[in-house]
C-alpha cells in the first residue's frame, strides 16, 4: 500500500461493524475532548512487549494473554481486578516454573470493550433491537434506549480503563506480584478444587528455591525480577474514533503509538486487508494481534502479514489462531507452511474459545475439553512442523463463574445458569484456567525435553 498512513486514513476505507450514532456532532465533541486525555500507556512499554514477543518469535518463552471477552462498567470494581490479576498470575506461575520459560504476560482488560456481533440486530420474541455492542458503545439491557450507541460512553471506558490500570501497574509493582506471596494467590473457592494440591505443591517448591536463595544472597529487596512483573495490556482495535483520539506520537522515536493499550488486535471479522481496521493498525508501531479463523487463506494471510509487518521485525505481529477443535488440524498447517516458506517472523498463539462455542440450554457455552483439545492439536501440529507454539490466548476470569462446561468439577449444562455473568462470550473461571495452564506448562515442558533430546541425541 503506497499511499501515507495517518491516524485518519482509515476513514478513507470501507469499514465493518460501525456503529449507528444517531448523532455525529456529539461523537466528533467526545473523540476532540479524548484527544486531548492524557495517554494510558507509553510508547516505551509497548516497545519493551514487543521486545519480549521478539524473543517468543524466536522460540524462546510463552506468551499469555487472557481476560474477559468484555469488561463492564457494571461488574468495574477492585476485587474483580484483583482476583483476575491473582487468577492469572497463578497461571503465569504454573508456565514460568513448570515449563522453566519465560512466560510474557498480556491482559485483556483495561481497554476491552468494544465487540464485533455476527448480527447488526437481536430478537427476543417478536421484539427486534439493535446488538449489544459492548459498554464503550450502547448498554447491554434488551430496551431500546439502551441499546442507542451513546458516544459519551467512550469517556466512560477511558476513565475505567486509566483506573483499572493504575491498579494492576500497582499489583504488578507494588509488592502483590512478589514471588514470595506465591501461596496467597491461591482464591478462595480453588483452595478445595483439584487444582489446589497440584498448585500448592508447585508453591513449596518455590518457595523452598526462594529460601535456597535467600540464602545464599539472592532476594526479593535486591532482585526486583523477584519482587515486580511486567505486566502489559490489550484489546480489540474495534472502535476506530476512540482508537484514533488516543493515537499519539512517541515523542523520542517521531513514531505514531496506540496509546489505548500496549498490544492491540484485529480481530476476525474486520482483518479485511483493504478496510479500515488493518489500515489503521498498519501505521502504528505497537505490537499487534491478529485473529486467524477458517476462512483465512494462506495467500490471504501472507498479505496481511506484508500490510501489517512490511519489515519483518519480530515480535510485531502475533497470529492469534481460532479455528475449533475440529478445525485445526485442517486449517494451521497450510498458514504455518506458508509463513515458514516466506520466512516471516511471527509468534504463534492459540485461542481455543472462539473456535469452540455452542448453545445449550440457552446459554452460549464452551465445553471445557473442546478447549482442551484445541490446545492440545495445537501443540501437537506445531511440534510435527518444527514452530514454536509461542502463546495463549483466553477468555478468562478470577470470578467463580459457571459459564464453560466441563474442567474438574464437571461443570454442566444445568450448572450454567448458577452464575452466568458475562458481558458477551463465556470465560474460563478460576479453577478451569488453572487447570489449563497445569496442562500447558506439561506441553511446553514436553517439547522442551524432545529439544534437548534431539541436541544431545
Ligand atoms: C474476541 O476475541 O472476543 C472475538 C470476538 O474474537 P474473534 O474476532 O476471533 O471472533
Ligand atoms: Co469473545
Amino acid at each position: 500500500m503506497a499511499q501515507t498512513w495517518t491516524p485518519n486514513s482509515w476513514r478513507q476505507k470501507p469499514i465493518q461493524q460501525v456503529p449507528d450514532y444517531p448523532d455525529l456532532a456529539v461523537l466528533e465533541s467526545v473523540e476532540s475532548r479524548l484527544a486531548k486525555y492524557p495517554p494510558l500507556v507509553f510508547a516505551g512499554e509497548a516497545r519493551r512487549l514487543k521486545h519480549a514477543l521478539a524473543s517468543v518469535a524466536e522460540g524462546r518463552g510463552f506468551l499469555l494473554q487472557g481476560g474477559d471477552c468484555a469488561e463492564s462498567f457494571a461488574e468495574h470494581g477492585a476485587d474483580t481486578i484483583r482476583d483476575f490479576f491473582r487468577a492469572f498470575l497463578q497461571m503465569a506461575v504454573v508456565l514460568t516454573f513448570g515449563a522453566q520459560q519465560p512466560v510474557v504476560k498480556v491482559g485483556r482488560i483495561a481497554g476491552q470493550f468494544a465487540k464485533p456481533r455476527s448480527s447488526s440486530v437481536e430478537k427476543q420474541g417478536d421484539v427486534t433491537l439493535p446488538s449489544y455492542r459492548g459498554d464503550i458503545i450502547n448498554g447491554i439491557e434488551f430496551t431500546e434506549e439502551a441499546r442507542v450507541p451513546n458516544p459519551e460512553r467512550q469517556i466512560m471506558a477511558y476513565r475505567q480503563s486509566a483506573a483499572t490500570l493504575n491498579l494492576l501497574r500497582a499489583f504488578a509493582m507494588g509488592g502483590y506480584a512478589n514471588l514470595e506471596n506465591v501461596h496467597q494467590w491461591m482464591l478462595g473457592f480453588v483452595k478445595d478444587s483439584p487444582q489446589a494440591e497440584r498448585y500448592r505443591k508447585l508453591a513449596d517448591r518455590i518457595s523452598e528455591t526462594m529460601d535456597f536463595m535467600k540464602a545464599i544472597g539472592i532476594t526479593a529487596e535486591n532482585h526486583p525480577s523477584l519482587r515486580e512483573t511486567d505486566f502489559f495490556t490489550s484489546h480489540e482495535a474495534l472502535l476506530l474514533g476512540y482508537e484514533q483520539a488516543l493515537t499519539r506520537v512517541d515523542s523520542t522515536s517521531g513514531d505514531w503509538y496506540a496509546t489505548s493499550g500496549h498490544m492491540i488486535w484485529i480481530g476476525d471479522r474486520t482483518r479485511q486487508p483493504d478496510h479500515a481496521h488493518v489500515e489503521y493498525c498498519r501505521g502504528i508501531k505497537n505490537p499487534l494481534g491478529l485473529k486467524c479463523g477458517p476462512s483465512l487463506t494462506a495467500d490471504g494471510l501472507l498479505e496481511l502479514i506484508d500490510l501489517l509487518n512490511p519489515a519483518n521485525e519480530a515480535g510485531r505481529l502475533t497470529l492469534i489462531c481460532r479455528f475449533g477443535h475440529d478445525k485445526v488440524a485442517e486449517h494451521m498447517p497450510r498458514l504455518i507452511r506458508a509463513v515458514e516458506r516466506e520466512g516471516k517472523k511471527v509468534v504463534w498463539s492459540c485461542d481455543p474459545m472462539h473456535g469452540n462455542t455452542i448453545t445449550l440450554n440457552n446459554y452460549k457455552t464452551r465445553p471445557f475439553e473442546r478447549v482442551l483439545s484445541e490446545v492440545e492439536s495445537f501443540f501437537q501440529i506445531h511440534r510435527a512442523e518444527g514452530t514454536h507454539p509461542g502463546g495463549i490466548h483466553i477468555e478468562m476470569t478470577g470470578n467463580d463463574v459457571t459459564e464453560c462446561t466441563g474442567g474438574a468439577r464437571a461443570l454442566s449444562g444445568d450448572d450454567l445458569a448458577d452464575r452466568y455473568h458475562t458481558h458477551c462470550d463465556p470465560r474460563l473461571n478460576a479453577d478451569q484456567a488453572l487447570e489449563l495452564a497445569f496442562l500447558l506448562a506439561e506441553r511446553m515442558k514436553g517439547g522442551r525435553d524432545e529439544k534437548r533430546m534431539v541436541v544431545n541425541g
